[in-house]
């Protein structure tokens, strides 16, 4: 693969930038500073050193997307626009797949990966990974929501949710839900259970790792290292 390449696709310089740092000696490879970054590299065998920061080959590709409204949660759709049309070219050929499912309505942060253990892992009930949800609803949820959240509400259709917890902003009509699981619709059921609506819905974080808000909606980026550690950890 050519150096510049890979330089921009692990998200850490665009093309450009990387060109003007090889110039100045900032890359190096195997330690031997390389200045034309069109010559190719095996990223399995060598090292890549970037402004003294050596960089780690991950066979995967993990991004984190600011989910719009309108895009459905999977890689095809036979009517709808799918979130993975919002990547780029390159990344599409590398087929990530949204971890978990937002409704269509619903916007904000998603991860997109090609690393199904991983994302079976971070899905996976028995390792409980927070998310936390901003919500606006109808009418205001009542004195109590707070305790029904962590005793875990009963849906419509007989499911008892886990422990859950909500903190309810001054007019108790928005705030931010955090669940362990993820049940087809489940903030928009739980509310409904108090004979209410949610009418805006955003994810707000995903294994403690929050959504950044540099990233406009429909934008994505590469997760940083430090970020993949983070999802990694579930696993061990
Ligand atoms: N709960 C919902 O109701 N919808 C989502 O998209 C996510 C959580």
């Amino acid at each position: 693969m050519r150096i510049d390449k890979y330089i921009s696709e692990l998200g850490v310089a665009s093309r450009k930038e990387s060109a003007k740092i090889a110039k100045s000696g900032g890359v190096l490879v195997d330690g031997v500073p390389v200045r034309d970054l069109s010559i190719h590299i095996d990223p399995e065998r060598q090292r890549v050193t970037f402004q003294g920061r050596e960089l780690t080959y991950s066979k995967f590709t993990y991004v984190m997307l600011n989910k719009p409204a309108g895009y459905v949660s999977a890689t095809e759709d036979s009517k709808l626009p799918v979130v993975t049309e919002l990547l780029s070219d390159e990344l599409r050929k590398r087929e990530l797949f949204p971890v978990g499912r937002l409704d269509k309505d619903t916007v904000g942060l998603m991860i997109l990966t090609n690393d199904g253990v991983l994302a079976h892992t971070l899905l996976s009930p028995k390792h409980h990974v927070a998310k936390d949800y901003y919500f606006k609803a109808d009418e205001p949820l009542p004195n109590g929501a707070e305790e029904k959240f962590r005793d875990g509400i009963t849906l419509a259709d007989g499911y008892e949710c886990k422990e859950a917890k909500i903190v309810l902003e001054e007019n108790r009509m928005s705030g931010i839900i955090t669940l362990t699981e993820g049940k087809y619709h489940q903030i928009k059921r739980m509310v409904a259970s108090f004979d209410n609506a949610v009418v805006y819905l955003k994810r707000i974080s995903f294994a403690t790792i929050p959504l950044d808000t540099s990233l406009a909606e429909g934008q994505w980026r590469y997760l940083t290292d430090e970020e993949i550690d983070i999802l990694r950890s579930f696993a061990k």
